[in-house]
């Protein structure tokens, strides 16, 4: 066991998990600021095995495993994420007015579940902030920017797909790549953007697809739509040419679960990630995969925690992966840690580069 969950993730687990979601983000974005704690960082966690390399979107990625949306929502730790090895960062959900999310309690850990459930509400410094720090910045890595809705469900309509308009905009000029997060299950208003014609109307707003020198755009998926709604949705994102999609987001849904039925309903509302969504996550991918025919591009997010897992969301169709929940179980060694056992399966079934684990997908290197 590593120094992580024998040192340090006891110490951790005995706050509470709002307690020590903002701690590790202080910590974070301190040490991000330490040249020398980065490049300390960076010559123990970096790996650099070709056979993990990719070129994406005209993006090259250094290696598959990237930080899921959410961690870092205000773009104050990318320095030290790049220097634990991930191959790129989604910094966000940011949108057109800070939020302050919701009350707290609102994140919950279900160790018997190696799972979470939050209900942060989408607090973040706002858009223009976010990406005023980012532009300060330089990276090696690709950075994407997620987008969402300003939590406040008086703005609707119009007014909706202004406020997303503000973010997008913002976020073209510097993003390597942006995601729609259509998906979030935190806000009041729920979900509006998932009904199928909702969403159509938003993509042609942002005129999706139209201009050349927009970086990628993609849209990020719920857990828990049906077969049915998912095939609409991605109908309408098809007809905007988007460039990819990123399964999944976190889950409303609570079943098969090994924590308590009593802590369950004590929680409350929230978005289940982690463990207890792996299977999800991964049938979504499949289903993405199928009914887009190969042809996008996709990142697999849902309780990836082991090599086994990421290889199981390759096989499945996804591109690139991202993870989030494993890292609060597992600590930042897990990012190394999944990327040389996908270097060793490589090795153990004679395969030269990741986009053969993928059913026939080819990637430039
Ligand atoms: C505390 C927490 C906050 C999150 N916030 C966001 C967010 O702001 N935007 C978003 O698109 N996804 C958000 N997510 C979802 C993750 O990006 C990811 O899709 C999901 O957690 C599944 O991955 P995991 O099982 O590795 O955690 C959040 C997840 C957690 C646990």
């Amino acid at each position: 066991m590593g120094l992580y969950k024998t040192l340090v993730r006891p110490v951790i687990f005995r706050t509470t998990s709002d307690y020590a979601h903002e701690t590790t983000l202080k910590v974070s974005a301190y040490l991000s600021q330490k040249k020398w704690v980065v490049n300390f960082s960076d010559k123990i966690f970096r790996s650099s095995d070709p056979a993990l390399k990719q070129k994406i979107w005209g993006l090259s990625f250094r290696n598959p495993v990237g930080l899921a949306a959410g961690f870092d929502k205000n773009g104050t730790s990318v320095k030290l994420m790049e220097a634990i090895g991930f191959g790129f960062v989604e910094i966000g959900s940011v949108t057109a007015k800070a939020s302050p999310g919701n009350p707290k309690p609102r994140s919950f850990r279900l160790p018997q579940d190696l799972s979470i459930i939050n209900r942060m509400g989408l607090n973040n410094d706002g858009a223009k902030t976010v990406i005023k720090r980012l532009k300060k910045q330089k990276f090696k890595i690709p950075v994407g920017i997620n987008i969402a809705k300003t939590h406040d469900p008086s703005i609707g309509g119009k007014g909706a797909l202004r406020d997303y308009k503000y973010s997008f905009d913002l976020a073209k000029n510097l993003a390597d790549y942006i995601t729609i997060n259509i998906s979030c299950p935190n806000t009041e208003e729920g979900k509006t953007f998932e009904d199928a014609g909702e969403l159509d109307k938003l993509l042609e707003y942002l005129k999706i697809g139209s201009d050349s020198s927009d970086p990628p755009v993609l849209i990020k998926l719920s857990a828990d739509v049906s077969v049915n709604q998912l095939h609409e949705l991605l109908d309408v994102c098809e007809s905007y040419a988007v460039s990819g999609y990123v399964a999944v987001n976190t889950s409303a849904e609570r079943v098969g679960l090994n924590t308590s039925g009593k802590k369950i309903e004590s929680i409350g509302k929230g978005g289940l990630s982690g463990r207890a969504i792996r299977e999800k996550s991964t049938d979504m991918i499949r289903e993405v995969f199928e009914y887009t025919k190969g042809d996008k591009r996709i990142i697999g997010a849902g309780g990836i925690f082991t090599e086994e897992d990421a290889i199981e969301k390759f096989k499945a169709g996804a591109d690139l992966l991202q993870i989030y929940t494993g890292l609060v179980y597992e600590g930042p060694g897990l990012v190394k840690k999944i990327n040389a056992g996908i270097s060793n399966y490589l090795e153990e079934e004679g395969l030269d580069h990741i986009y053969q684990i993928r059913k026939g997908r080819k990637t430039e290197k």
